[in-house]
């Protein structure tokens, strides 16, 4: 194999055959392809796209790449959840412990920050102890006990979306339609899943702008899917302004814990249910009591306590994570909240130092906005739109500009 002639003919827009995506993927994963080659490469597919026999080739070598995880005969149905990424989206801290109340296995394989969407793997992190990183018998055994795990790729388990999703984090290269389908599904079709429900997000916080880009986002993960045998449900969800009232990796999981102890914003319980009563055998109503009667909340304190964290910090995120300044972002006038721009308030998150802007970068997990009011919702002038959490008083500075337009009031 020739990396530059795979990057030239994939620049020039020519479709690459299995052959050829297989030994990329594999090399890459190997280290024998240079991080720019493949940062180039993946800018390529961004402006030339794939052929649906490409996203094909390119999703099962990177599920190759590793091994599909094997399950004991006889181990109750695998069922998951995945989210194309939005602002606040913290849907998976409480969904899985929820589905795993019931008589299934849930194996989730997650990402880290992507653009300006958080990942569930640096909000688990905020968790004190909280490790990621389990191997398969490990993982297969806390399975066998309590019914979930939540872990990202390893070098056993989807290596090459690790390293590919890595760059596309930092390179500009990440609302590619099929590079996204590859490195979903690739990790979900890593589960060896019986029933799989996508969120498929559209809007500014979204990488899909449109209902109509999500549509065939949709539709080609599910084509994917089925063909590999997976039960595929997709959920059509708008981003445009952040889900839930916080942004940031503590300040979400916070938010998480509010939900597990019966309160919480409904915008995000409704939507754990929609994706949740999709996947489960349990009906809404008994999936909605399991969040009320605290019996998801016990099941998420065993997931903590098995994965080494640390559950007595559950109930003060807030201060096991205290940003040096937090500060009332106020509004200008009374009236009604028309808009909270999801990607703006994705993108001061991320100036904040919430997520990364070089790939070896660590992102602050005590960042972020707490409090945030939502459309439609009255304030009055002065009232806080919303608490910045900040390393700096310079920091909250640098973002005042985005905030001040994210934010429309009439
Ligand atoms: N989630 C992923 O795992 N990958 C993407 O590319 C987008 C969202």
């Amino acid at each position: 194999m020739h990396t530059p002639s795979l990057i030239e003919k994939k620049r020039d827009g020519a479709e690459l055959d299995a052959e050829e995506i297989e030994s990329l993927i594999t090399a890459f994963t190997r280290g024998e392809v240079a991080d720019y080659q493949m940062s180039a490469w993946a800018m390529a597919v961004f402006f030339r796209g794939m052929t649906p026999r490409e996203t094909q080739h390119l999703t099962t070598s990177m599920m190759r790449s590793g091994r599909v995880i094997e399950y004991p005969a006889g181990s109750p149905p695998k069922v998951d959840k995945h989210s194309t990424g939005g602002v606040g989206d913290k849907v998976s801290l409480v969904l899985a412990p929820l589905l795993a109340c019931d008589e299934v296995w849930v194996p989730m394989i997650s990402g880290r920050g992507l653009g300006i969407t958080g990942g569930m793997l640096d909000k688990l992190e905020s968790i004190p102890g909280f490790s990621v990183n389990l191997d398969e018998q490990r993982a297969l055994q806390q399975l066998e006990r309590i019914g979930v795990f939540m872990i990202g790729q390893t070098a056993d388990i989807c290596p090459a979306d690790r390293k590919l999703y890595a760059l596309r984090d930092v390179t500009g290269t990440v609302p590619s339609q099929p590079l996204i389908v590859a490195s979903i599904m690739s990790k979900k079709l890593a589960e060896n899943l019986d029933r799989l429900v996508l969120d498929v997000k559209f809007g500014s916080g979204a990488f899909m702008k449109t209902r109509r880009e999500a549509e065939q986002l949709a539709a080609s993960m599910t084509e994917v899917g089925e063909l590999m045998g997976v039960q595929m449900s997709c959920l059509l969800s708008p981003m445009d302004e952040p889900l839930g009232r916080a942004v940031g990796n503590a300040l979400e999981v916070a938010e998480c814990v509010e939900i597990l102890r019966g309160g919480g914003p409904p915008d995000l319980i409704t939507l754990i249910l929609d994706l949740s009563e999709k996947v489960s055998t349990a009906s809404r109503e008994r999936l909605a009591a399991w969040l009320r009667d605290g019996s998801a909340w016990r099941k998420f304190v065993q997931l903590v306590e098995a994965q080494g964290g640390d559950a007595t910090a559950l109930e003060k995120m807030q201060s096991v994570h205290q940003a040096p300044v937090i500060q009332p972002f106020t509004a200008p006038r009374g009236g009604t909240v028309r808009a909270v721009n999801a990607e703006a308030v994705g993108r001061a998150s991320v100036l904040l130092g919430g997520g990364r802007q070089k790939a070896d970068d660590a992102v602050d997990l005590a960042v972020g906005f707490s409090r945030l009011k939502k459309a439609s919702e009255q304030v009055e002038n002065g009232e806080p739109l919303m608490f910045i959490h900040a390393r700096s008083a310079a920091d909250v500075t640098s973002i005042l500009p985005l905030l001040e337009k994210a934010v429309q009031i009439s």
